[in-house]
């Protein structure tokens, strides 16, 4: 590259386009591709276990159908979680691409990792789950040691959310841990650079970013730093590039940074 300027990388889901998406195979492979870090979401298990699973319902990344809520982790880890990815090697025995990932596994995997690695980790659902979301997590970060971050930790957890609610509850539980006001719409007085509950950094989706023009330098204007999610096309990239954004979020994070390292 010739100029200073390089985002950092974070594999969205582990990066969903190539591997089945949680699985801790899809997050190995995004570390041994050279990512700054991983995105994932998490969800409590009727026995109030986090596991790493976007959806609401089993059915379109596994085998199994219905709510993850209402199961047991027990009853959830019977199901196959890569089988459904057409890039899911059908004659092989990868348990790393198949088996449901509980946040736990994913920190240990991360810690032992021995790489520097930010790890974004994004509540769903606050209002409909309460407070235990957000509680078990912090909970989660005490016992790894991440809940009171220190710079030159190797590994730095973030998390983020859709909801000030959420982002509100990290503030009180954790104020150490930053935080990402994830962004689809424009909520009041956020177009004009104010984010939540001490959020330091801003991550709008790329969509926002292409029909707001303003948003971006609006942020940088007011202080905050931006991860913009789901670059996943080249237009996109292009664009998220020249508003020097601090994070890009991605599918297809060995696309992003292939890229990078021609500039
Ligand atoms: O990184 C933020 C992004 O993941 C938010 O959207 O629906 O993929 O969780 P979603
Ligand atoms: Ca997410």
């Amino acid at each position: 590259m010739t100029s200073a300027y390089r985002p950092l990388v974070f594999a969205h889901r582990g990066g969903a386009d190539a591997l089945p998406e949680h699985t801790l195979g899809a997050y190995l492979r995004a570390l041994e591709d050279g990512v700054d870090g991983l995105e994932c979401d998490v969800r409590l298990t009727r026995d109030g276990h986090l596991v790493c699973v976007h959806d609401r319902r089993l059915n379109r990344t596994s085998n199994g159908k219905g709510l993850v809520s209402r199961r047991t982790l027990a009853q959830l880890d019977e199901y196959n979680y890569g089988s459904w990815h057409p890039g899911y090697p059908a004659d092989e025995e990868l348990p790393d691409l198949s088996r449901l990932l509980t946040l736990e596994r994913l920190l240990e995997a991360v810690r032992d990792s021995g790489r520097p690695v930010r790890l974004l980790i994004e509540t769903k659902h606050p209002s409909r789950y309460g407070a235990e979301v957000e509680r078990r997590l912090v909970g989660m970060l005490r016992r790894f040691g991440l809940a009171e971050p220190k710079p030159d930790d190797p590994v730095q957890v973030t998390v983020m959310s859709f909801a000030a609610l959420a982002l509100r509850r990290i503030r009180a539980q954790a104020p150490g841990v930053p935080t990402v006001y994830l962004l689809e719409l424009l909520p009041p007085g956020v177009g004009k650079g104010k984010l939540p509950f001490g959020a330091r950094i801003a991550g709008p989706g790329v969509d926002l970013v292409r029909s707001r023009p303003g948003l971006l330098p609006a942020m940088r204007a007011a202080g905050h730093r931006t991860y913009v999610w789901t670059v996943n096309e080249p237009a996109d990239l292009e664009l998220v590039l020249r508003h020097r954004v601090d994070g890009v979020i991605s599918d297809r994070p060995k696309f992003v940074l292939d890229h990078l390292a021609q500039m």
